[in-house]
């Protein structure tokens, strides 16, 4: 009997059903992989074994230790031992990293709490984990990978027989990701099953006993790993053969669009620390410019400085088309031309409660609809056209963008900034929860963008991305420019050298 078992789970939204009739299993101590196309099921079908969607919501059974389980709520999955780790990061931003992890169960004694137990006991929990991570620190300073982090941190406080991680590594460095699967593999040891979302197949393969390929609410099949191959379940999740993901690039640099001189920002919570420390660089008309790097080299308070959007101090020179600009606010950056797709697409790239309309016309609404803001025609046609050439999966451009799956949030997101119209663009991991075929069809409009004379400015922690796309990779290593190489010269054995410091 397996631990888990789900049986023909159907699911539907207004106008969509998400899940088709998915049956699935889970083993105690089984590291199992659910794989798909954005927009496949898969986190719905997770949210139907943790109580998100309560019983009576769905059709099928779901069963736990042989028991038929009908959860109301989250709580009542939590108390038959499950514990889900959610794409979109849940923690709350003004609460410490302590207050979370311990929210709604925080240690008390005759009501009440007990600050020094929960720290103590939120410490411990950080160091099994080999996380340095101050409890006291507010969740709202720490970067997102970090934050990713604690979320882990507090599924793991749980202690849970059946552990869902959605897309757990999209923010984690290499290191932080070694350090998670260290954990997970403890937990495997322990008897605890894991359910993996995740597209990126190097770890599903690297982690996985078996994969299921859930493809348009159906599960497509389930296979021992060892058994499959990357190329196969590619091939599985988009029904068809994927070949070269990347395009085949023909850029004509114009003229310098952008310059930014000396730029020099300071981390938040350090007044003194510089997080990026004098660089300078440019971007041509038409070119694709990488910034590579690990985490924590400053890549994106790098763009966010540029931007005008960098909480901390900074301080640089910026030119557009031979003037200098003075950028104090995203708004006046936006003015100027310069298009930002941000790594946090809550925080500054879309409000989950608007419609996908409402999100893509949020930043270009001026230029989009001339003088009148309320002009709904030409923004409906104006939103289509990203809306079809991204594919953005969602019946029409009135859908909220919070009921859309995470990837395609994400082409919500590049879409607004499409509509802009920039001279420049910022990317900043531009492609993180998106699927193998979407991911391509990205990486083409980002070529046709370029073709199309736009500067682009590109982060990603995903170097073949980088190297796959950029005419010139420039590499930061703890704030620094440490690497400037045209694509020829771009090999990823010397941006690793120049990422790690070893140039
Ligand atoms: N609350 C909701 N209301 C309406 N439709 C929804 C809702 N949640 C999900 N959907 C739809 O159900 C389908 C499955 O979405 P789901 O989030 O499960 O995909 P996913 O496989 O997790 O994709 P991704 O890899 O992008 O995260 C999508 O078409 C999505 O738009
Ligand atoms: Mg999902």
């Amino acid at each position: 009997m397996p631990l888990l078992e789900m049986k023909n789970i159907v699911k539907e939204f207004p106008g969509v059903r998400a899940l088709d009739g998915v049956s699935f299993t889970l083993e105690a101590g089984e590291f199992h992989s659910l794989v798909g196309e954005n927009g496949a099921g898969k986190s719905t079908l997770m949210k139907t074994l943790s109580g998100v969607y309560p019983y009576g919501t769905y059709e099928g059974d779901i069963i736990i230790e042989d028991q038929v389980r009908q959860f109301r709520g989250i709580r009542d999955s939590e108390n038959a031992g499950v514990a889900i780790i959610f794409q979109e990061l849940s923690l709350v931003k003004e609460l410490t990293v302590g207050e979370n992890i311990f929210l709604g169960k925080e240690p008390s004694k005759l009501g009440v709490i007990n600050w020094s137990e929960l720290y103590h006991r939120t410490s411990k929990l950080l160091q099994d984990l080999n996380l340095d991570i101050d409890p006291r620190v507010q969740v709202g300073n720490l970067g997102i990978g970090q934050q990713q982090l604690v979320e882990i941190a507090k599924a793991l406080s749980k202690e849970a027989k059946i552990l869902v991680l959605d897309e757990p590594t999209a923010a984690l460095t290499e290191s932080e990701v070694e350090t998670l699967f260290a954990i997970l593999r403890k937990l495997k040891a322990r008897g605890v099953g894991m359910v993996y979302i995740s597209h990126k197949l190097g770890e599903v393969f690297e982690m996985s006993d078996r994969i299921t390929v859930l493809r348009d609410g159906k599960t497509i099949g389930t296979h021992n790993a060892a058994e499959l191959t990357k190329e196969k379940v590619i091939e599985l999740m988009v029904g068809r053969e994927v070949g070269n993901i990347f395009p085949e690039c023909h850029h004509d640099f114009g003229e310098t669009v952008l310059e930014v001189k000396n730029l020099t920002a300071y981390s938040i919570d350090a007044a003194n620390k510089k997080v990026v420390d004098g660089v300078s660089f440019h971007v041509r008309k038409g070119e694709v410019l990488g910034i590579a790097g690990l985490m924590g080299a400053g890549r994106t308070e790098l763009l966010m400085s540029i931007f005008g959007a960098w909480p901390g101090k900074y301080s640089r020179q910026v030119v557009v088309e031979g003037r200098n600009v003075s950028l104090d606010t995203p708004a006046s950056a936006i003015r100027e031309g310069i298009g930002f797709v941000t790594e946090d697409r809550k925080r500054f790239g879309l409000i989950l409660e608007q419609t996908i309309l409402d999100n893509m016309t949020l930043a270009g609404l001026k230029r989009i609809s001339g003088a009148f803001l309320t002009n709904r025609t030409r923004e409906t046609i104006a939103a289509n056209g990203p809306m079809k050439s991204l594919r953005v999966k969602a019946n029409s451009p009135l859908t909220v963008a919070g009921t859309l799956s995470g990837g395609n949030q994400q082409k919500v997101v590049l879409g607004k900034w499409l509509l802009t119209n920039p001279k420049v663009l910022f990317l900043d991991e531009p492609t993180r929860g998106i699927d193998v075929g979407a991911k391509q069809e990205i990486y083409a409009e980002i070529n046709k963008l370029a073709e199309q004379g736009l500067a682009i400015v590109l982060v990603s922690s995903e170097l073949p991305e980088v190297l796959g796309l950029s005419d010139r990779v420039m590499v930061l290593h703890e704030g620094r420019v440490t690497g400037e190489f045209v694509r020829k010269e771009a090999t990823p054995e010397k941006v690793m050298a120049a990422a790690t410091g070893n140039h």
